[in-house]
């Protein structure tokens, strides 16, 4: 059987939850500081747990602190399907990114219980622990462990910038679930998120169909100079690692753009060492982010920006080492839950556009274990990655009312 065209969320609930979570870790100009494995973390998942309970969801957490709430199918052989995002933020981050995929996800599952909808296959309700990668990198650490990309002693043993480790904070926040990470079989994962970017609201478009994500590289970067007087040094003699920070940044930026279109290039996060006005910065630890949906233009870039940072270092004198932080390739969707997707706009009589993540997912990750799909939403002036990200109720109920229709399609309607 399959699901009415008038069958939709109830969108003033899902606003109210979204407003509610907000309220939990909040920033400092309207938005949201729930930064992954914080006291703040716990307290949303805490909340999110009694909202899956009330919705008479049954709920399992794994070892990477993974939330899976699981609502019955009618048929017990039958694999789940997945819906979910994440309830981590940046240290400056917006109230939707990540959380209107599981708040989302809840809404279709309280709008099936509200209308007394049953589906053949299980359907789950999931929070990925640290998809920011903000404190831990690299991004979508504990989907990567789930999909076997990366080991859990390796998530584990991930440090923040007070070198406190991911498994020593998971434990403190009390998130150590019994179950173990990766056993559960998925027969498909559908994550409804906001654009993150400019196109649909520029185009118009309720919708987007995301049919690819691109690939990017995470490298941290450490040069190491000399620390010395600033007043009294000559300019000749000075191991200056600031200025050596400064230069790479300048060529991170213009690599990206000698690829254009389609590639993008920042230096993000910057420690300098001492951090004292008045003594030339002897090692800056730095941050590379660079992201293509082209395979070829990504492996290019992390190329030249490699060799650029090594030239860099040698005139300068300074020491250079890079390390991997992070890594996916181009993301490919599934074709056919791709059209479902589609499929359901159409029928819902919403706008649409197929379009590239340029942001990583969890369901980038999952995409390598089950069938996957992304769903977008507009977010205002494309902005995200900032407190005053911001979207329309309207187009949270569009996404999600897709959302519903394509996870029906999906788990089988039954009667
Ligand atoms: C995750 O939010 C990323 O794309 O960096
Ligand atoms: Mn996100
Ligand atoms: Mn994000």
């Amino acid at each position: 059987m399959t699901a009415g065209a008038n069958l939709r969320i109830n969108s003033a609930r899902l606003w109210d939850s979204l407003e509610e979570m907000a309220q939990i870790g909040p920033g400092i100009a309207g938005g949201n500081n729930r930064q992954t494995l914080t006291d703040a973390d716990s307290e949303g998942r805490h909340l999110f747990a009694g909202w899956c309970r009330a919705a008479g969801l049954t709920m399992g957490v794994d070892t990477m602190g993974n939330m899976f709430a699981t609502r019955p199918g009618t048929d017990s052989a039958a694999l789940p399907v997945y819906m979910g995002s994440h309830l981590d933020t940046q240290p400056t981050g917006g109230r939707y990114d990540g959380v209107l995929g599981v708040l989302g996800a809840l809404e279709v599952v309280r709008t099936l219980n509200d209308m007394n909808v049953q589906t053949r296959h299980p359907i789950v309700v999931t929070n990925w622990t640290n998809e920011e990668g903000a404190r831990f990198a690299p991004a979508m650490l504990a989907s990567g462990v789930f999909a076997g990309l990366h080991s859990q002693d390796y998530a584990y043993s991930r440090t923040d910038m007070e070198g406190l480790r991911f498994g020593d904070e998971l434990a403190r926040i009390g998130w150590v679930g019994d179950e173990v990470v990766g056993s559960r079989k998925i027969h498909a994962m559908l994550e409804l998120h906001i654009e993150q970017g400019p196109i649909l609201e520029a185009e118009g478009r309720e919708i987007g169909v995301v049919t690819h994500g691109q690939g990017l590289w995470w490298l941290e970067i450490t040069l190491t100079g000399r620390d010395a007087h600033t007043g009294s040094t000559p300019m000749q003699m000075r191991l200056n690692a600031g200025l050596g920070m400064a230069r790479i940044t300048e060529r991170v930026h213009q690599i990206a753009m000698s690829h254009q279109p389609g590639a993008v290039g920042t230096v993000g996060q910057v420690k300098v060492f001492p951090n004292s006005r008045n003594v030339i910065p002897g090692k800056v630890i730095f941050t590379v982010d660079i992201r293509s949906p082209d395979q070829t233009k990504l492996d290019l870039m992390r190329g030249e920006v490699e060799r650029a940072a090594y030239a860099v270092a040698a005139e300068l004198g300074l020491g250079c080492e890079i390390e991997d932080v992070g890594h996916f390739d181009p993301v490919t969707f599934d074709a056919n839950l791709v059209n479902i997707v589609r499929q359901s706009a159409e029928k819902l009589g919403y706008s649409q556009m197929d379009v590239i993540s340029g942001a990583g997912h969890d369901a980038c990750w999952i995409n390598r274990v089950a069938p996957t799909v992304m769903i977008m939403c507009p977010c205002v002036g494309g902005l995200s990655h900032n407190e005053a990200e911001e979207i329309s109720p309207e187009w949270a109920a569009a996404g999600t009312d897709v959302l519903l229709h394509a996870v029906l399609e999906v788990a089988g309607v039954v009667g």
